[in-house]
């Protein structure tokens, strides 16, 4: 959700800035900017659209000599349309001052409309542009960019990861962090500023993280970190240890399709880390699961998306294994609720990039209210683990595509991991049933790979049903979730309107929309306990005349003459379906994506770090 990064070396400033913009693409791509300050002064350039618009924009420009620093930005477009005048880099009114934004600036208007009464003339509609012009009123006063920096943050509310640069002080970027997340890199060449790593990769050899209330102070050659209040902090740096082979795309057609083939090998180094043999204890490496779990009597689970969807799974899980109660709450409802958080409830915060503004706030509100908090994310220096007890890492690697799909498979990993050594632990379950389902994780990697083989009859099913304007996923039990992300795959990489029901609620109203153009796609695996229940709901919609495709298993007999498409993955036990139905309809979304011509790594209005709120 918008990218920002920053550069001051002798390196090639342009290259390295564009560079580190396509790496942090997935964050956004509604328009993309740079600022180079030359020994003529600061240059900025926009395009609006994705990154190649600025990158075509460059080419005509011969900015590579003498440049010694820049700022740059991919926008996802919230305060204003995205157009030109709406992308960063912005600009103060003398245009000494140059500003790239991530986040949002909530007291922007009240702000504005102080600027605007001193004389300030805005030139967009963002409330980035505040953030500029507050500083140059500070830069007035204080003759010196430190400073004015530190005079104006104080006055923002919100989220926001700010580079500025100041003509009449070319030696250095100033970097500040609140609430969005920002890294400082080092490298031969100097010193970098990025929203993530993938920006660094290749450039610098070393980071930092900022947190909040923090901002930086960088040269060529130092880097200096200081609070709001202007205290110096001693941090260390880390070695970057991602390579750049883990942002490419290793000869598929998208990352996507990539990460989708990944999950068997994820999954294994999950169990290979937790699990080494059925009869083996359940353990993860750094969880004092005894102190997290001791007087727990209730978990609630917070998260947004796809990662809400693991945690659908995981209520029925810890439910049927753990015995114990489970609220699953939307992140951004949160704040909403009655708020029943205790001291006996455990708090499982579940992001995949550990910055989704919505699950940080409610997590941070559950550890307000007294709760352990547990935070199972794929990003190990996220922002969500500063508020967290413990955590679990997702070991998916970097997830580069917009539409998390292995990042989903390695979390309802964790989470049948995690249940199951709870429930073991709490004598819920014996130890022979704690055996059978230890037994069969073992053998979810070996599963997935064959779930993975029915690529072509997914393409297939694209193919006949890619000109669907709706589609209904319907399901019961433990595999509604698997309804819900399948219909969310599907809605955003493809745009078709794929909404998920209980199977059993279609009769009491959607069913009204059945008809030769709504194709229903029915989940029923056949060792369900709901299988013959889901399959008198698919006869009623059959009745209504709707193409009908059954997402089953190998051994399931199904009525002759209802389907129109049956797609059967290998059989297993009920309780984790979710785990191989999934990858088909990720499948299934990416192909009919493909089908029809859609940007399937970056589809359109959505960005991967949701962190705004
Ligand atoms: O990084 P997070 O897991 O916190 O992200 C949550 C959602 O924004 C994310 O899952 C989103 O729904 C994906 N685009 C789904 O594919």
């Amino acid at each position: 959700m918008c990218g920002i990064v920053g550069y001051i070396g002798t390196g090639a400033v342009q290259n390295i800035l564009l560079n580190g913009l396509k790496n942090l693409e997935y964050r956004g791509y509604d328009s993309a900017g740079l600022a180079l300050n030359d020994n003529a002064g600061i240059k900025v350039y926009k395009a609006s659209g994705k990154l190649n618009n600025l990158v075509d924009l460059l080419s005509h420009k011969n900015n590579t000599a003498n440049t010694f620093k820049g700022i740059g930005h991919i926008r996802w477009a919230t305060h204003g349309k995205p157009t030109v005048e709406n992308a960063h880099p912005h600009l103060s009114n003398d245009e000494k001052i140059v500003l790239v934004h991530n986040g949002i600036i909530e007291n922007y208007q009240e702000l504005k409309d102080k600027l605007q009464a001193k004389g300030y003339t805005f030139h967009s509609k963002t409330d980035t542009e505040t953030a500029v012009l507050l500083i140059e009123d500070e830069y007035k006063q204080t003759k010196n960019l430190e400073q004015a920096v530190i005079n104006a943050v104080k006055q923002l509310k919100g989220a926001f990861a700010f580079c500025i640069m100041h003509q009449d002080e070319p030696d250095k970027i100033i970097a500040v962090r609140n609430h969005a997340p920002l890294i400082l890199g080092q490298g031969h060449s100097g010193n970098f500023i990025a929203s993530d790593i993938p920006a660094l990769i290749g450039q610098a050899s070393q980071s930092i993280y900022l947190d909040d209330r923090e901002l930086a102070i960088v040269t060529q050659n130092n880097i200096t970190i200081k609070t709001f209040e202007g205290a110096v902090k001693i941090k260390p740096m880390t070695l970057i240890d991602m390579k750049a082979e883990s942002i490419s795309r290793r000869g598929y057609p998208h990352f996507m399709l990539k990460e989708i083939m990944e999950q068997p090998d994820i999954m294994r180094n999950l169990l290979s880390s937790s699990l080494s043999a059925k009869d083996a204890p359940i353990t993860f490496s750094g969880l004092d699961a005894d102190k997290l779990f001791s007087h727990v009597t209730k978990l609630e689970i917070i998260a947004c998306g796809t990662s809400l969807n693991a945690a659908r799974v995981a209520k029925a899980l810890f439910e049927r294994l753990c015995r114990l109660p489970v609220e699953v709450t939307a992140a951004s409802e949160y704040i909403y609720k009655t708020n029943l958080t205790d001291e006996n409830t455990l708090c499982i915060g579940i992001s995949q990039s550990g910055e989704t503004a919505d699950t940080i706030t409610a997590v941070r509100q559950a550890k307000e209210a007294g709760a352990k908090v547990l935070v199972l994310t794929n990003r190990a220096n996220s922002s969500i683990i500063r508020y967290a007890d413990a955590s679990l890492p997702l070991m998916a690697g970097i997830e580069i595509s917009v539409a998390a799909t292995k990042s989903y498979t390695a979390q309802l990993m964790v989470l049948y991991l995690l249940a199951v050594m709870l429930a073991e632990k709490s004598n819920k379950i014996t130890p022979a049933y704690a055996e059978t389902i230890k037994n069969t994780l073992l053998t979810l990697p070996a599963l997935t790979e064959q779930v993975l083989d029915l690529s072509e009859q997914a393409k297939a099913l694209a193919a006949k049903y890619k000109n669907a304007t709706d589609f209904i996923y319907m399901a019961r039990g433990i595999n509604l979730a698997t309804a819900a992300e399948g219909a969310l795959k599907l809605k955003e990489i493809s745009y078709i309107n794929a909404v998920d029901y209980a199977a059993g609620e279609l009769k009491h109203g959607p069913i009204a929309l059945l008809d030769e153009n709504m194709p229903v796609l029915a989940v029923l695996p056949k060792d369900s306990v709901v299988f013959s229940k889901v399959l008198s709901n698919c006869e009623e919609a059959k009745a209504r005349r709707a193409p009908l495709i059954a997402l089953t298993t190998e051994s399931a007999v199904l009525p002759e003459n209802i389907f129109d498409d049956i797609i059967r993955l290998p059989d297993a036990p009920e309780l984790v379906t979710p785990m191989l139905c999934a990858p088909f309809l990720q499948l299934f979304a990416y192909e009919t994506a493909c089908a029809l011509g859609r940007e399937v790594d970056q589809p359109r209005n959505l960005a991967k770090s949701v962190t705004v709120e």
